[in-house]
């Protein structure tokens, strides 16, 4: 569902991704995981199209994202790690915009939009303009509007910051849904308890290179290190 080939990404002589290749099936919940500037964003944005590969390839849902980008972007959703979102629409105005721009069936959304409101505990604000919502807040209504398309492609970047326990209970609740339903969820993280818990797979970026990738319990064994169980332990070692 998506494929990344040989992707190369340089900003002058740096190379803040370094020839990197990885697919994420149907189903699976990848967390791509690695240090602060390792090169995490700069791939998620390729991948969604609003940035251009120096060399390499990416393809979402079957369409190659350089050739085809509508075609690409009608399958995905991508959630940046600053929401953005119209500061003079309301709550309902966005989701509607969203819902009419992915050709949502008018009916569906008056039914669904009500709901996925409620489920993010957005109705009482759903009336008000969105430049006087919390981070948070623009951040649940990004993810209900994610849930309004029905993507077959989820690209995340750190979906989790600024939400609340009980909202990111809920988030990694729908995650799950949005996996079983048979979408590839991208997920960059830092929170290396919730990729142990919720990702199917794991990769490590460091300095723009893939140091591993597998499922969460092959990775755990790749450090002999005695005593090393968790996640983090690897993560630090690998790093290092
Ligand atoms: N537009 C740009 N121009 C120049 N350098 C850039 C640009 N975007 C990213 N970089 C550099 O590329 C590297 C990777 O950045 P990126 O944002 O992908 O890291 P990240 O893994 O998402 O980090 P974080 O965990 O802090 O979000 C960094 O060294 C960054 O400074
Ligand atoms: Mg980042």
């Amino acid at each position: 569902m998506i494929e990344i080939k040989n992707l190369t990404k340089s900003f002058g002589n740096f190379k803040a991704v370094d020839d990197l290749s990885l697919s994420v099936a149907p189903g699976e919940i990848f967390g791509f995981l690695g240090p602060n500037g390792a090169g995490k964003t700069t791939t998620v944005k390729i991948l969604s199209g609003i940035m251009r590969p120096t060399s390499g390839s990416v393809s979402v849902a079957g369409f190659d994202v350089a050739a085809s980008p509508l075609e690409a972007k009608r399958r995905m959703a991508y959630i940046p790690d600053e929401p953005f979102v119209y500061p003079k629409l309301t709550g309902w105005e966005f989701m509607r915009f969203i819902g009419d721009i992915y050709a949502v069936p008018a009916a569906e959304q008056k039914k669904r939009i009500p709901e996925l409101l409620e489920t993010f505990e957005l109705t009482a604000a759903s009336g008000e303009l969105l430049e006087g919502y919390s981070h948070g807040m623009k951040q649940k209504l990004l993810i209900a509007s994610v849930l309004l398309r029905k993507p077959k492609v989820v690209l995340f970047d750190e979906p989790t910051v600024g939400l609340d326990p009980k909202s990111i209970r809920r988030f990694k609740t729908l995650l799950a849904d949005i996996a079983r339903g048979g979408a590839a969820v991208f997920m960059c993280t830092h929170i290396l308890d919730m990729a142990e818990r919720l990702c199917h797979t794991v990769g490590i970026i460091y300095r723009g290179r893939l140091v591993t990738k597998g499922t969460v319990d092959e990775v755990k064994k790749l450090t002999a290190a005695p005593g090393v169980r968790s996640l983090e332990d690897v993560f630090l070692e690998l790093t290092e």
